[in-house]
């Protein structure tokens, strides 16, 4: 099997007037993977899953799928691909059955057998003949993974299929999505804005922020890269940044943000740390490990907030 990337952007870039929405964007997405999108609102998620299923031209850039150009190859390269960008729109008085016949009829016509395959892989088969306007919001969200499954595609785009969902409704997608890749033999391309999700399902992944790619690679390596931080709570707070500070060797730095000191320490200091604060009578009431990435994400997440 060739280790050749199934999707490749190249270059791609989003101009809406005077804006960048995504800007020079180069991603790689290789068979097999589970390929998180994390990016904060407005970060060019969705601009950019557009792009990939030519719904939208890009700027400049150009998007290759299976080898094939989304601009110049579009049938081609859409042909193993299957989709859903946002919320996906559906009939609401109609069943979902007769949804997916409509969107079917638009690929030229799809079984009603393959149409009860796909329900019943995204758990819907007994509700098939109920009204969407019946479903639950993630009931939704899966008929939604069904539409973008219904022509049996190799690689499935979903942008943000776990928004506005419950933890247990977060489950459920997650598994689902774990199932397509590893049971059938899917590549999925997913989106979110939470790390925490891209990190427990996905094994390589791109951050982008204001429409710039941050980082792309595999999940493991990018979380355990650069410098750990831990987050210690507890009292009293003058005898915690005293110790601290006498301890140039295994702290390389720290600071208080009000509510706990954030301090730079590698990991394998952390037990002798934690040791020199109880020996020394300090109250510990939490020592959490941040990792770097997250920091940084968080961080981002903060500042784009507001725009
Ligand atoms: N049709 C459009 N016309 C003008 N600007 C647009 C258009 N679509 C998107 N944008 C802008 O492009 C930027 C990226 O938007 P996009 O929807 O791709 O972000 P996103 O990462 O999907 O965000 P979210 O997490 O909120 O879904 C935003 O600044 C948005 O306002
Ligand atoms: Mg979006």
């Amino acid at each position: 099997m060739s280790n050749d990337p199934i999707l490749q952007t190249e270059n791609l870039s989003k101009r809406f007037k005077k804006r960048f929405a995504v800007s020079d964007l180069n991603l790689e997405i290789f068979r097999g993977d589970i390929f998180g999108f994390l990016g904060p609102n407005g970060a060019g998620k969705s601009t950019t899953i557009r792009m990939l299923l030519s719904l939208v031209r890009p700027t400049t850039g150009d998007v290759r799928l299976f080898g094939c150009s989304v601009l110049r190859e579009r049938s081609e390269a859409l042909g193993k691909v299957g989709g859903i960008v946002e919320k996906p729109d559906f009939y609401l008085y109609l069943s979902a059955m007769r949804n997916l016949e409509i969107v079917g009829a638009l690929h030229g016509g799809i079984p009603r057998s393959r149409i009860f395959e796909v329900l019943e892989l995204v758990g819907l088969k007994e509700r098939a003949f109920d009204a969407v306007k019946t479903y639950s919001h993630g009931m939704k969200q899966r008929l939604g993974i069904a539409q973008a499954l219904l022509n049996d595609p190799e690689l499935v785009i979903l942008d943000e299929p776990t928004s506005g969902l419950d933890p247990q409704g977060t489950k459920e997608i997650r598994e689902l999505i774990r199932h397509l890749a590893r049971d059938r033999s899917k590549t999925v391309f997913l989106s979110s804005h939470l790390l925490s999700e891209i990190e427990l399902v996905a094994n390589r992944m791109a951050i982008i922020n204001r429409g710039n790619l941050v980082v792309q690679g595999r999940v493991t390596e990018l979380l355990e890269s650069g410098e750990q931080r831990v987050i210690i709570r507890g009292k009293p707070l003058a005898r915690i940044r005293t110790l601290l500070a006498s301890r140039k060797s295994m702290v390389q730095s720290f600071r208080w943000d009000g509510n706990e000191f954030h301090a730079t320490v590698e990991f394998r200091h952390i037990p002798a740390l934690v040791r020199l604060l109880v020996r020394n009578g300090v109250k510990i009431e939490a020592v959490t490990p941040r990792r770097s990435l997250e920091d940084y994400f968080l961080s981002i997440t903060e500042s784009s907030s507001i725009i």
